[in-house]
């Protein structure tokens, strides 16, 4: 038999191992299974591809004007031309964004004597959305203690648990929204919160509850504010929605309550719904800490774990956001644009109940009427859902949830008499 020399046999060794390699290769992502669609892109998806010229999409959170179109809002348009006139460099901006972005967005939720009064207690950083606010929190969360548990409302934002749960936070949760009655569990929701223990934390929904629209009102805020005193639970505000509910300032009344009463607060914000910034991803994350010195050191664990996910967040947005808020006539112009864009989602509420009367369905939808923001449950079951689906292209996520803001003038009356079928079958 020839013996192999020993240049052909390492080459030969090193082709056996290379095909092993890439067989390997191969067989790993071939382990992956194929994963459920999203419930909200999922459904959007769905929507663009049925080609019924009916079909009405009452699912992701995007508003709409009285065409079904997601605006571009006119101060936005305006800035991003100043921006492209003025911005002379692309260069990194780091970590943590804008500065000058965090403090205009910091004085939006908690006004400037609130800012003022928490001095260095408070830190706010730009993040990539919402979404990435909430990522950033929970990685924060995450390095502080190792065994909290986050509370979350019973329902909450389908995206709640698999987002802060892909850092590895434990959820369990609180009573919130009952089904039957069309509003909060306010009782049973405080009777859970007082059993909760120091260490825990609480989310809440700062306004416009995703995804049944049902708020706390102030008088329950100021409970909540007890029971946290009293129990020493950390609360973090999911703030998606800001202006959105009955404006601006009102929106926040629970953040600022809050705010002003915890040593600790966390707050993820989003720029999504009220600047319609939706794909511009800009967000930020507040934390109010006990002392200036713990919130120096929560600043250096913030930007560590941004540079350590995303190095830093995209600035379109929140350039965006500095040059309006910056400019006092297209500050006033967004926040024109943002009572028009409230008062259409308040008016399409009170509409919805109308029609669904007139087209002669006996169920009272009036709860609608007193929910807030984008979101409520028609409080239709798991078949009327499909069937609204399959059978009326009318897409709606399947817990129910509605967005309000996508009923128009032409397309209500064949939404309230395919509802009307659904419910007579
Ligand atoms: C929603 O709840 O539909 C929005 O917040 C969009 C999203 O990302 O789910």
């Amino acid at each position: 038999m020839l013996e192999l020399q020993p240049a052909s046999r390492a080459a030969t060794v090193s082709l056996a191992v290379n095909s092993a390699a890439k067989q390997e290769s191969i067989s790993m992502f071939q382990s992956l299974e194929t994963l459920p669609a999203d419930p909200i892109l999922g459904l959007s998806a769905a929507f663009r591809a049925d080609a019924n010229p009916n079909k009405i999409d009452l699912g992701m959170g995007v508003y709409r004007d009285a065409s079904g179109i997601t605006p571009v809002m006119s101060a936005v348009k305006k800035a991003e031309a100043g921006i492209l006139e003025a911005q002379t460099s692309k260069a990194y901006v780091g970590p943590v964004g804008a500065q000058a972005y965090n403090e205009i967005i910091a004085n939006l939720i908690f006004g400037d004597a609130l800012v003022s009064k928490l001095g260095g207690r408070r830190v706010t950083v730009q993040t990539p959305g919402g979404c990435g606010g909430l990522r950033l929190a929970a990685e924060f969360i995450g390095k502080a203690t190792s065994d909290a548990t986050v509370w979350v409302s019973d329902p909450t934002w389908a995206n709640h648990k698999p987002l802060l749960g892909s850092a590895g936070l434990r959820f369990r949760d609180y009573p919130y929204y009952d089904y039957d009655k069309h509003s909060v569990r306010f009782a049973e929701m405080i009777d859970c919160l007082r059993q909760i223990p120091a260490g825990d934390l609480v989310l809440l929904h700062g306004c416009c509850h995703n995804p049944s629209g049902a708020d706390l009102d102030r008088e329950q805020w100021l409970q909540l504010r007890d029971v946290a005193l009293e129990r020493g639970f950390t609360v973090f505000i999911d703030l998606a929605y800001q202006g959105m509910g009955d404006g601006l300032e009102p929106d926040v009344y629970g953040v600022r309550l809050l705010a002003e009463s915890l040593p600790e607060l966390l707050v993820v914000s989003s720029c999504s719904k009220n600047f319609g910034l939706y794909r511009e991803r800009t967000g930020a994350l507040t934390l109010i800490c006990d002392s200036p010195a713990a919130a120096t050191v929560a600043t250096t664990q913030l930007a560590a774990a941004a540079r350590a996910n995303y190095s830093m967040p995209p600035d379109h947005g929140a350039a965006i956001v500095q040059f309006i808020m910056e400019d006092a006539g297209l500050r006033a112009e967004w926040e024109e644009e943002l009572t028009a864009v409230r008062d259409r989602i308040n008016g399409l509420r009170s509409l919805i109940v109308e029609r669904v009367q007139a087209a002669g369905i006996g169920r009272d939808f009036g709860f609608i009427e007193k929910e807030k923001g984008m979101f409520s449950f028609l409080g239709v079951d798991r078949t009327q859902i499909e069937t609204l689906i399959n059978d009326y292209s009318i897409y709606l996520v399947n817990s129910s949830r509605i967005n309000v803001a996508s009923i128009n003038e032409s397309n209500i009356d064949y939404f309230t008499a395919s509802l009307a079928k659904v419910l007579s079958a």
